[in-house]
C-alpha cells in the first residue's frame, strides 16, 4: 500500500547493500530507519552491512553518507507496477560519523519541514516523532501548530467526543464547534452492542453497590476479589484453556505476557501488522523481535529457519484478526510452521472474540486451531463491552506470569463493577447466539454493499471493514465529508498502516439496523463520487 505519487518530502536515496548491490528510491527516513523502494526483493535479515548515500534532498545538493548495520524488517511487492518492492529497514548500529551525518540530514529535513508546517497534509504523524532540538518540547509545539491548522481546515479526525453510549447511532460533540449531532456509529469496537445491554449495566450497578469502587491494592497483594477470580474461571472455561489471568487492558496484557515470558537471547516472531502493544511488549522484554511481511507464510518460514540456531526460545505472535484492515491470519499454516520449527505461538484475539468461530472465541476457533495455540490474548473492551484484558494458557504459564508480568504485578486491577459487567456480557454471549448471528448478517450486508458500489474493500468475515484510499489527501477529504454527512468512522494513516497507503475503517455492530447500514452505504457512495475515488 505505498503511494508512489505521495507529495510528502521524498528522498533520493542512492544506497548500496553490500550483499546485493541494490539501488532504489528512499521514501522515509528517521533516526531509527528508512523505508525505500527497490526493483528487487530483499531477503529479511537480522544484521546486514548497510551503506547508503543520500543525495540532493529537496533543496540541498549535499550528500550524506550513512554506514553501519541494519535489519530489513520486511520486503514486499507494492500494488503499483511490476517488480517494485517496498522495504522497511531498521538501523541497528551506525558508526559515529554516520550518526552525525544522519543527524545533519534530519536537521536539514526538519528545517525545511518547519517552514513547511503550514498544514499536516504534507506530513504524516511519523514526521513529528523526531525533531532535532535540545528542548524536548519543541516537537510538541510544531505538532500542535500543524494539528490546529488541520482542524481549522475542518479535518476533524480526532475532533469528536462521544456523548451517549457507544450505540449504533450515537451522539457526538464537535471539539471545534461544541455542537452535537447524531451519527451512524462505525468507529466502535462494541461489536455486539453489549455496552448498552440492560443485564450488563444492571450487573455493574449491583457490584458497585456491593463491592464499592476499587480493589484497594494490586492483584497479588490482596486486590483480587472473588468476583475477579470468578471471571478468570469463566473465561478459562469459555476459551478452553487451563487458566486465565486478568489485566487492566488488552494493551497491558500484551505488554505483560510478552515481557514476562521472553528474555534477552529469545526471539519474538511478529507479523509486521501486529498491534502496537505486541511490539511494545517485545521492546520491554529485551528479546529480539523479528518481523515477517503481513500474512506471508513464506516470509515467516524464512525467519524461522534463520532463527532456529541463533536464538534460545522462540515465539510467534500474531493478531487473529488484524485491527487495521480486518484481515485474518492464515492460522493453520502458521500453526504447522510453529510445529515444524518447535516454536510457541500466541494469538491476539482482540477483534475475533465474540465474532468468529462456533462459540465466538475468535480466529483460533474459526480455523479449528485452538488446541495448537499455546497462548490466547483477549480484551474485555471490544465485544465484551467494558475494559480490561486477559491471557489464557496452561496453569504453569499463568502462575508464572502472575509474578513476572510487571504490568500485572505492579498495577492495581480494574474495579469489581467492571468484572461484574464482563461476567454478565460473557453470559449473554454464551447463552444467546442471536447477537452474533445478527452481526454476521450485518457484516456480510455491509461488505456486499461496498463491493456492489465498486468501493475498494477486502474479503473477510471480520467486523472490521476497510475502505482503501490511495493517498492521504483523498483520505482527509473523504473522511471529513463522511463526518459532515453523519457517518462516524476510524481513520488509519501512516504509521498505523504502511507508508503512503491509508484506509478508513468501519466497525460493524450487531445492533446496526438495515436502515443504518443502507444509509451508511449511500453516504459512502455519494462521497466516493464527489472525491472520484
Ligand atoms: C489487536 C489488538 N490488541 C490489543 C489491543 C489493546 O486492547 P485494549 O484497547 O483493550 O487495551 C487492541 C486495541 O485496539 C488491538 O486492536
Amino acid at each position: 500500500m505505498i503511494d508512489i505519487k505521495r507529495r510528502t518530502p521524498r528522498f533520493n536515496v542512492k544506497f548500496t547493500l553490500h550483499s546485493n548491490d541494490m539501488q532504489g528510491t528512499g521514501v522515509n527516513l528517521s533516526q531509527n530507519g528508512l523505508g525505500f523502494l527497490t526493483n528487487e526483493e530483499i531477503i529479511p535479515a537480522e544484521a546486514i552491512p548497510f551503506d547508503a548515500e543520500i543525495k540532493g534532498f529537496i533543496f540541498s545538493t549535499a550528500t550524506y553518507r550513512i554506514k553501519g548495520t541494519a535489519r530489513i524488517l520486511y520486503s514486499r511487492p507494492t500494488r503499483y507496477g511490476e517488480g517494485l518492492y517496498y522495504n522497511g529497514l531498521e538501523f541497528i548500529d551506525l558508526d559515529p560519523e554516520s550518526r552525525q551525518n544522519l543527524f545533519d540530514l534530519l536537521t536539514d529535513i526538519h528545517s525545511f519541514s518547519r517552514n513547511d508546517m503550514e498544514n499536516l497534509r504534507s506530513k504524516t504523524l511519523a514526521d513529528f516523532v523526531y525533531y532535532p532540538s535540545g528542548d524536548v518540547f519543541s516537537k510538541a509545539e510544531i505538532f500542535y501548530g500543524a494539528m490546529s491548522r488541520l482542524v481549522e481546515q475542518k479535518y476533524e479526525m480526532f475532533s469528536y467526543y462521544l456523548n451517549s453510549t457507544s450505540r449504533s447511532t450515537s451522539t457526538l460533540r464537535s471539539r471545534v464547534t461544541g455542537k452535537e449531532k447524531e451519527m451512524i456509529m462505525m468507529g466502535s469496537n462494541n461489536y455486539l452492542g453489549l455496552t448498552d445491554h440492560p443485564d450488563v449495566k444492571q450487573a455493574g450497578i449491583e457490584a458497585l453497590k456491593t463491592f464499592g469502587t476499587g480493589n484497594g491494592s494490586g492483584a497479588m497483594v490482596g486486590g483480587t476479589m472473588i468476583i475477579h477470580k470468578q471471571l478468570e474461571e469463566e473465561l478459562a472455561d469459555f476459551i478452553g484453556k487451563e487458566a486465565v489471568m486478568l489485566f487492566n487492558s488488552g494493551y497491558s496484557a500484551n505488554i505483560g505476557a510478552i515481557s514476562g515470558l521472553m528474555r534477552p537471547g529469545d526471539a519474538i516472531i511478529n507479523d509486521q501488522y501486529n498491534h502496537a502493544s505486541i511490539n511494545d511488549g517485545g521492546l520491554l522484554s529485551g528479546a529480539r523481535t523479528l518481523y515477517f511481511s503481513h500474512n506471508s507464510t513464506k516470509g515467516l518460514e524464512r525467519v524461522l529457519r534463520r532463527a532456529k540456531l541463533t536464538y534460545n526460545g522462540k515465539m510467534i505472535v500474531i493478531d487473529g484478526v488484524y485491527s487495521t484492515d480486518g484481515s485474518l491470519a492464515p492460522l493453520p499454516e502458521i500453526v504447522a510452521l510453529a510445529k515444524r520449527y518447535q516454536c510457541r505461538i500466541m494469538v491476539d484475539e482482540a477483534h475475533g472474540l465474540g465474532i468468529l468461530g462456533e462459540r465466538g472465541i475468535g480466529a483460533s476457533e474459526y480455523f479449528d486451531c485452538l488446541d495448537d495455540v499455546d497462548m490466547i490474548l483477549g480484551t474485555l473492551s471490544k465485544s465484551l463491552g467494558s475494559v480490561g484484558g486477559f491471557v489464557a494458557a496452561n496453569r504453569e504459564v499463568i502462575e508464572y506470569l502472575r509474578v513476572y508480568s510487571r504490568s500485572y504485578l505492579f498495577s492495581t486491577g480494574f474495579p469489581p463493577a467492571t468484572a461484574a459487567t464482563v461476567r454478565a456480557a460473557l453470559s449473554v454471549m454464551r447463552s444467546d447466539n442471536s447477537l452474533r448471528e445478527q452481526l454476521e448478517e450485518n457484516i456480510a450486508c455491509f461488505r456486499k454493499g461496498l463491493l456492489e458500489r465498486n468501493l475498494p474493500t477486502n474479503e473477510s468475515p471480520s467486523a472490521i471493514v476497510p475502505l482503501f484510499i490511495p493517498d492521504m489527501d483523498t483520505m482527509l477529504e473523504f473522511s471529513s465529508m463522511l463526518f459532515e454527512k453523519g457517518l462516524f468512522h476510524n481513520v488509519m494513516a501512516y504509521p498505523a498502516v504502511p507508508m503512503g497507503g491509508s484506509l478508513l475503517r468501519f466497525g460493524i455492530m450487531a445492533t446496526h439496523t438495515r436502515d443504518e447500514l443502507d444509509r451508511a452505504l449511500d453516504i459512502l457512495e455519494s462521497v466516493a463520487k464527489t472525491v472520484r475515488l
